[in-house]
């Protein structure tokens, strides 16, 4: 996509479409060897985590079950509060199977602390997590994600599936919004 096409909206690209291949490449890499010859299913986080399932995913040499949640955090303004609301759930039963978690972003973590004790109960025999981003504040809460494409500066980004007002999830790459539009 044409920057310019988008206005002056991007400040700045901080994950070019390139990179995000090239890494996510790297992970698929690595799962594959992980999970090799056990089975494993992933839990896609709506919205934001489409284009991620949709790029990882195809880069599985494997064969792979998907799923989908969609979750909203309780909690004003833009930081989550760690209560979690489940919108959509699993269609599936993940009693004693494999699950790999996919995310857009790991900011506070408590999205994802909750997620993930929410599938170990359901009797998941592994829940493992992968992020295309990770935010600085992710180090003070204890959610391990095996698998991270890139740590980034705790700065509003959008494009890959995270959005402004519903708005830019369809950039290929990732960018810091420009604070004209926000503030
Ligand atoms: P946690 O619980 O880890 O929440 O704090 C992660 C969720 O917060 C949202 N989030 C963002 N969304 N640009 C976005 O578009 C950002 O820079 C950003 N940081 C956090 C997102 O919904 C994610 O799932
Ligand atoms: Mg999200």
């Amino acid at each position: 996509m044409d920057l310019s096409a988008l206005g002056n909206d991007i400040e700045r690209v901080v994950v070019s479409e390139e990179q995000i291949q090239n890494r996510l490449k790297e992970l698929a890499a690595q799962v594959n060897k992980d999970y090799e010859g056990r089975d494993l299913i992933l839990v896609g986080v709506l919205k934001g985590a489409i284009m991620a399932m949709a790029d990882f995913s195809r880069h599985l040499q494997r064969h792979v079950d998907m799923d989908w949640m969609a979750v909203s955090s309780y909690g004003a303004g833009t930081k989550s509060s760690g209560v979690v609301r489940i919108l959509k759930d699993l269609d599936s039963d993940i009693l004693g199977r494999e699950v790999l978690i996919v995310e857009d972003i790991l900011d506070t973590g408590l999205t994802l602390s909750w997620l993930t004790e929410n599938l170990l109960s359901r009797g998941a025999k592994s829940v493992s997590v992968l992020t295309v981003l990770r935010k600085p504040d992710a180090a003070t809460v204890k959610v391990e994600a095996k698998y991270v494409g890139f740590d980034i500066p705790s700065e509003f980004v959008v494009g890959y599936g995270l959005d402004f007002n519903q708005k830019y999830r369809n950039l290929p790459f990732i960018g810091v919004l420009a604070k004209h539009l926000y503030s």
